[in-house]
């Protein structure tokens, strides 16, 4: 009896299945045809759906397109955002000029693909990456896909651009609220192409900004660690047009990008164990990171309290307004510039200097220079009177900023080194502070300093045995979560002489978060073992997610993870490698995306000028 059933609930999805795939089978619309309210086409491989949908919350009908295979309702694309359909009397049909268009029950068109030169025959087709594209039945031209019209949503071969042509950027804009897709307040996108940077816009107002990409990351983003599976290309087409676009091991996990109504950028993926979407990331992260927060010149940091503070040399603007946490008129320089000042008086100041700052994420408004090295960054900055800050980027060069500094803030961990213009007399003040310190005061600062320091010592140490211990207890629990029991745990020793004391004859590839060895355990198995440096921003959250999504991915196209390494500082993971020739190359993109060693390895056309993994 217990068989029976059991054999039953296994058979009842095959067969519906089978009924699927014989009454929809569609994955096409042709210009005689149309669909209506319950009627929908499917992609071929039944990734993705076509139809009409309510959004929670509301009897409004819209055409969109959502997963097909996942068990949470997902729309990724709109059609007919702004006039929703208040009945079930909607039809998506081809039009005689050949456009897509959806039309209420009295024949009126409430949203059209809007191509202008008409054909006669057209037909529009849902691929397997979530693309409606409308073709000429004849000659196969693309009229109109709805990956160049995007919603809210990015998914993975979907691409976001941003040109000197205004109609051929490509943005995302908001819902209004959950049950609402008409257009928010919120967009998204990239800009400038000289220096791309993701952002996202509150009615046309910067709201968040990652920082410059680098060409393997954004700069002021140290904490997005979204995972090897995500990749992102910039592509520039040298017409003044940069693409930027989100590709990864797609075809293994659904993955996507969101602007949220309240706008913020969030990035998730599928998760078929939990049967629900994880998020990898989310922007922005913290009141520090919504654009802007202290004003001009004034810098965020989420540890400090307030968390506005101004820079040094610059005070508050108006300080009334400031004290009361009304940060926007941000602060003004103290001490006027020496190449401001030569102007008026014939008085020969001592010449201007930069204060160094560091975890920084840099502000807004940069300018690149082209071929221009460290030195020569610093020196056109300081012959510049309009010059107030540079800053030396690798993967980027030379920046500098004039006029305001806006959405400057200070990371704990990671950020990147910007240098100030002060004037002189800034830095002397602080000399003289240094010295006026009374001798008694002295003395006391000493004996409060060494107790201090002891205590200190004694502190770490105890923190340092509760920390190391956490950790592990942290680790297993993980693991244990993700159903990892059985992955191998290695140790250090056998590692260290697999790769003969992680030579660097055996190094594959160094990466943003250490260099990946080639190795033979004494059984002759040949592996590749990444080793995580100390000072890499990976900490043990991130590891542990990588294992995770790793163990969770083993598909015959990837090397397989054969286990892991923790002892103290160390952290490894060790995988499977391939010395067969084609095999090889999936070994190296896997440790690519392991790695940001993506650039070349990844290419899948001439068109890609560089490609890097999102690490
Ligand atoms: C949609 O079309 C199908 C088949 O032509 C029909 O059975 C169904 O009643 C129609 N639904 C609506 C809402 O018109
Ligand atoms: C979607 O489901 C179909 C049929 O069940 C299956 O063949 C296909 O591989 C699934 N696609 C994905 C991306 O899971
Ligand atoms: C729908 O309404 C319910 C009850 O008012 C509420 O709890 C839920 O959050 C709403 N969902 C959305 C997406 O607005
Ligand atoms: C179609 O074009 C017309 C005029 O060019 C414009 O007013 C309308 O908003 C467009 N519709 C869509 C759906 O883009
Ligand atoms: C357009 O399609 C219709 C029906 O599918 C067909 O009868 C007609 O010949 C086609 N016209 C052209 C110009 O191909
Ligand atoms: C750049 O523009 C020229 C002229 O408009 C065009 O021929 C060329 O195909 C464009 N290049 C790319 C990569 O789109
Ligand atoms: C903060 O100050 C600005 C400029 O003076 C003013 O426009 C704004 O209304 C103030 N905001 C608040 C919340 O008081
Ligand atoms: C310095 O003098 C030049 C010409 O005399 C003038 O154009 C410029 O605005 C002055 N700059 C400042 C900062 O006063
Ligand atoms: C100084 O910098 C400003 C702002 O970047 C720029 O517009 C100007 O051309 C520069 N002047 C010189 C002489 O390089």
């Amino acid at each position: 009896m217990g068989l029976l059933s059991k054999t039953n609930l296994l058979l009842l999805p095959v067969l519906c299945c089978f009924c699927l795939n014989l009454t929809v089978a569609i994955d096409t619309i042709r210009s005689s045809q149309s669909i209506n309210d319950s009627e929908y086409i499917i992609s071929k491989g039944s990734v993705f759906k076509l139809g009409f949908f309510s959004p929670e919350n509301s009897t409004n009908r819209y055409l969109g397109i959502w997963y097909n295979n996942i068990s949470v309702f997902t729309v990724i694309w709109v059609a007919n955002r702004e006039k929703p359909l208040k009945d079930s009397s909607g039809v998506l049909t081809i039009s005689e000029d050949g456009n897509l268009v959806v039309l209420n029950g009295q024949a009126e068109i409430l949203w059209s693909s809007n191509v202008s030169n008409s054909v006669t025959n057209s037909s529009a087709t849902l691929g397997d990456f979530g693309n409606l594209v409308l073709r000429v039945d004849t000659t196969g031209l693309v009229l109109w896909e709805s990956f160049q019209h995007p919603s809210d949503t990015i998914v993975s071969r979907m691409k976001l651009s941003t040109s000197s042509k205004k109609d051929q950027r490509l943005q995302l804009t908001s819902w209004k609220s959950p049950s609402d897709p008409s257009i928010g307040s919120f967009s998204s996108g990239i800009d400038p192409p000289t220096i791309p940077e993701a952002f996202v816009w509150k009615e046309g107002r910067p709201y968040w900004r990652s920082g410059p990409w680098n060409g393997q990351v954004f700069i002021g983003m140290p904490n997005w660690n979204p995972g090897y599976y995500t990749g992102f290309t910039f592509i520039d087409d040298t017409n003044g047009t940069v693409f930027e676009t989100f590709t990864g091991l797609d075809m293994l996990h659904l993955s996507k990008i969101v602007l949220d109504w309240q706008g913020n950028v969030v990035h998730t993926y599928w998760d078929d164990g939990k049967e629900d979407w994880e998020v990898v990331h989310k922007n922005p992260e913290d009141e520090c990171d919504v654009y802007g927060t202290c004003g001009a010149f004034g810098s965020c940091d989420l540890l400090s309290s307030p968390i506005c503070r101004c820079l040094r040399g610059f005070e508050p603007k108006i300080i009334k307004e400031w004290n009361r946490g009304n940060w926007t008129s941000g602060c003004v320089r103290r001490t006027p510039l020496q190449c401001e000042r030569m102007n008026n008086s014939i008085e020969e100041g001592k010449a201007d200097g930069f204060l160094k700052l560091e975890m920084i994420k840099v502000p807004d408004f940069a300018e690149l220079a082209l071929d221009v090295n460290i030195e020569d960054c610093r020196k056109q900055c300081l012959e510049n009177c309009s010059c107030v800050a540079y800053g030396y980027y690798t993967g980027i060069g030379c920046l500098s900023w004039s006029g305001n500094l806006i959405d400057l803030r200070h990371f704990t961990v990671g950020g990147s080194d910007i240098y100030i213009r002060l004037a002189n007399l800034e830095f002397e003040e602080e000399r003289n502070s240094r010295v006026i310190i009374p001798i008694t005061v002295t003395i006391g600062v000493i004996a409060i300093a060494s107790t201090a320091f002891f205590f200190w010592r004694w502190m770490a140490k105890k923190k340092r045995a509760m920390k190391s211990k956490s950790n592990e207890s942290l680790l297993f629990d993980s693991l244990n979560d993700v159903k990892l029991q059985d992955l191998p745990i290695f140790d250090l020793e056998e590692l260290a002489k697999a790769t003969n004391n992680f030579d660097m004859a055996n190094k594959l590839g160094q990466g943003g978060f250490g260099p990946v060895y080639r190795g033979k355990l004494h059984n002759g198995q040949e592996i590749a073992v990444k080793r995580l440096c100390r000072a890499s921003g990976q900490g043990l959250e991130e590891f542990l997610n990588e294992v995770a999504l790793i163990t969770k991915l083993q598909h015959r196209n990837l090397v397989r993870l054969l286990g892991c390494c923790i002892e103290g500082e160390e952290k490894m993971l060790i995988y499977e490698y391939m010395p067969n020739k084609s095999l090889d190359a999936i070994v190296f993109v896997v440790i690519c995306l392991l790695n940001m060693q993506c650039e070349g390895c990844f290419q899948r056309n001439q068109m890609s000028l560089a490609l890097a993994c999102y690490y």
